[in-house]
């Protein structure tokens, strides 16, 4: 083989390697799939508080989130991880016979699934096999809305990789002779491999850098369309996707330039006697997230540390639903959000779902609003709400600046709507319109 063959042979060679993912998708899209989340005894068991058959809805609805088409999903009780197939021979049988009967082309499995444990649980049961990272890499990926969040989830999935590389393929490890450019002679396969995940992973990490030195000049310009940013937050199912559409579905306009450039999670909300604001969806949350997604999730949660206004989502008729809010609570605390200045609105979301004693228990609490995005009740209330929130303490007052002082000019222009700016006595003057939350977040600066 000559040098330009074999380079171009390993070109090829990453390609599928860094394609792996997209593959997944392929097959995956609409298969039908069996949900499987194993309920571990004793130390290994689910975090306080969630029963196994809710963690087992809510992987079953992280699945459908990505299209599968969900056959059966079930409970498999485990006292330990067995190291080569994870579950115990019995369950895997069973497991095969209800791949078999539904014809499922993926098994999806509610835990960290090693690579020796998924190629013997794809033999064993004639399906591919996704584990939970896995899945919830492919959902960020979907909803990553900014080049940071695109770049962290890349960048998550590619150390995901690196890490499987090097056991998955250890027994495909084999001599391969060198291309002077490429390695030194004798420099194996599985070397070969790992340097160009590591290379591309280099890569990425500088992309970032990139992406986050010129991250203010981005927002500064999205911030030229004047008006106030309202993100939806809020557990994985508790319908923020409902009500986003239900909240932007009359305001959506086709010829709505202005919003044109904007992410699809991100439409015109009008507002009676404020005009108009944009609503952005986000990516839900979920329990136990695996840690290497941490940083993936929160980048695409970059809308929210810039909302003038954050709203949160609840499913009230979900029977953990105090503790979904805890979880998404200390997100956004961790994120800045909940002591940062922000105003933030609770949602009760499907109402429609609640009987009567439940209904009253919350109907005392005029602090509490109660909607459903389903059957539309509540929410007239709620875009009244958002208002208020918004208008309140929005006043306008003038800034006198240092010329040098850059960072409390570009401050400004990213967080509050600059109306004028003229220079006087050697000094910058700005008129600038800022809500209570932005007074606060510009005096701490
Ligand atoms: P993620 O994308 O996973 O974060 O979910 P989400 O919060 O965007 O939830 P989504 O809007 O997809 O709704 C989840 C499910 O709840 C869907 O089956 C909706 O039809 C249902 N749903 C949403 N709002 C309501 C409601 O007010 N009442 C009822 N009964 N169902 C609702």
């Amino acid at each position: 083989m000559t040098d330009v063959e074999g380079a171009r042979a390993l070109e090829g060679r990453r390609n599928r390697i860094l394609r792996g993912f997209d593959s997944d998708r392929g097959t995956s899209f609409g298969a039908p799939a069996i949900v499987v989340h194993p309920a571990f005894r004793g130390r290994q068991a689910s975090p306080a508080g969630r029963s196994p058959e809710a963690r087992l809805a809510e992987i079953a609805g992280l699945a459908a989130a990505i299209r599968l088409d969900i056959r059966e999903a079930l409970v498999v009780p485990l006292r330990a991880a067995s190291p080569g197939l994870l579950l115990g021979k019995g369950q895997v049988e069973r497991l095969a016979t209800l791949v078999g009967l539904h014809g499922a082309e993926v098994v999806v499995i509610d835990a960290r699934v090693t690579p020796v444990q998924q190629k013997n649980l794809e033999e064993a049961l004639g399906a591919k096999v996704i584990d939970r990272t896995t899945l919830i890499l492919e959902i960020f990926g979907e909803r990553a809305a900014t080049a940071e969040g695109r770049l962290q989830v890349e960048l998550a999935h590619l150390e995901y990789q690196a890490g499987r590389l090097v056991r998955t393929w250890t027994h495909l490890e084999r001599q391969r002779g060198g291309f002077g450019f490429l390695g030194g002679p004798g420099e194996t396969q599985i070397e070969a491999d790992r340097r160009l995940l590591r290379d591309r992973i280099a890569r990425i990490r500088r992309e970032l850098e990139e992406v986050r030195r010129t991250r203010g000049l981005h927002r500064a310009r999205r911030k030229k369309a004047p008006v106030p940013v309202v993100a939806l937050v809020g557990y994985t199912n508790a319908g923020k996707s409902t009500l986003f559409n239900r909240l932007t579905g009359a305001s959506v306009l086709a010829e709505d330039l202005l919003f044109a450039t904007l992410d699809p999670t991100m439409r015109r909300l009008r507002l009676p006697g404020l005009g108009e604001a944009v609503l952005s969806d986000t990516v839900g949350f979920v329990s136990d997230l695996p840690t290497e997604l941490v940083a993936a999730f929160r980048a695409t949660l970059e809308e929210v540390t810039e909302a003038d206004l954050v709203v949160h989502v609840r499913d009230v008729a979900h029977p953990e639903s105090e503790a979904q809010a805890d979880d998404v609570r200390a997100v956004l605390r961790s994120l800045g959000v909940l002591d940062g200045g922000t105003p933030l609105l609770e949602v009760l979301n499907k109402a429609d779902l609640l009987d009567e004693a439940a209904r009253s228990a919350l109907a005392g609490r005029p602090d509490r609003l109660l909607v459903s995005a389903t059957t539309g009740e509540g929410v007239d209330r709620l875009v009244a709400a958002v208002a208020a929130a918004l208008a309140s303490g929005a006043r306008t007052e003038t800034i006198r600046l240092h010329p040098s002082d850059g960072r409390r000019r570009a401050w400004l222009h990213a967080h509050a709507e600059v109306l004028a700016e003229a220079e006087a006595d050697g000094m910058l003057e700005l008129s600038v319109r800022m809500g209570e939350g932005a007074r606060a977040r510009y005096r701490a600066l």
